[in-house]
């Protein structure tokens, strides 16, 4: 097809998919698994943090907050690969709307959606290192200052919604409107994530930045 036929078809077919999205969406168990993994690891690993910010029991276990901040990490990030291929395989489960998947244009979207939500993920991770990333303030390792560099520079949360970009894209590629609701639903769970964790991060600096004072 034609990219002209394509812009000419597109708005029809997307116009189609809003009125009908929901016959397009079966909800079977896999895709509530994967809807209850989504829910899962933010909700664990906020439970976990505060745990340790309250007990040091992962410090305590592993011999240091450093150690201890690396396994979270580590569970964290097996969590999120495990969620990532629960999401996938849910995906390929769910009906498909074709001209999602048969559209240039939308194939070109999804490679851009998925390419720069990693781009956010991976930038914003180097630039906080482990620690940074996977809540080392809750182990009392704090960042010498707030990093503004890229990505922070473009967005607040790169990571989170680097990561909802990434459940997007691949919901397009494969052309499953299910998926264009579960990256709805990622971006209201980081976003509740946020609730919790910024006004506690906030709590741990304005601490440490009071005892610089005295
Ligand atoms: C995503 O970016 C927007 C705009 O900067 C921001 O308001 C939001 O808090 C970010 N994070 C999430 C999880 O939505």
């Amino acid at each position: 097809m034609s990219l002209a036929k394509e812009l000419d078809t597109l708005p029809g077919d997307l116009q189609y998919l809003f009125q009908n999205f929901r016959s397009y969406i079966d909800f079977n168990d896999k895709l509530y698994f994967a809807v209850a993994c989504i829910a899962f690891n933010p909700i664990f690993w906020n439970i976990v943090a505060r745990l340790e910010y309250n007990t040091h029991f992962l410090t305590k276990i592993s011999g240091g907050a450093r150690n201890g901040c690396y396994l979270l990490a580590a569970t964290i990030f097996g969590l999120g690969i495990y969620r990532d291929h629960v999401y996938r395989d849910a995906l390929l489960d769910q009906p498909t709307y074709q001209p999602l998947v048969d559209s240039v244009i939308i194939k070109a979207l999804a490679v851009f959606t998925f390419g720069f939500g990693n781009v956010l993920v991976l930038t914003s991770m180097y630039a906080l290192g482990v620690t940074g990333t996977y809540l080392g303030d809750y182990f009392g390792i704090l960042m010498d200052e707030r990093v503004t560099g890229f990505p922070f520079n473009i967005n607040d949360n790169p990571m989170y919604n680097g990561s909802t970009l990434c459940f997007l894209g691949t919901a397009l590629w494969y052309g499953k409107p299910a998926g264009l609701s579960v990256a709805a639903f990622v971006y209201v769970m980081y976003k509740i994530a946020l609730l919790f964790e910024e006004p506690f991060t906030a709590k741990i600096y304005a601490n440490r930045d009071q005892k610089k004072d005295v």
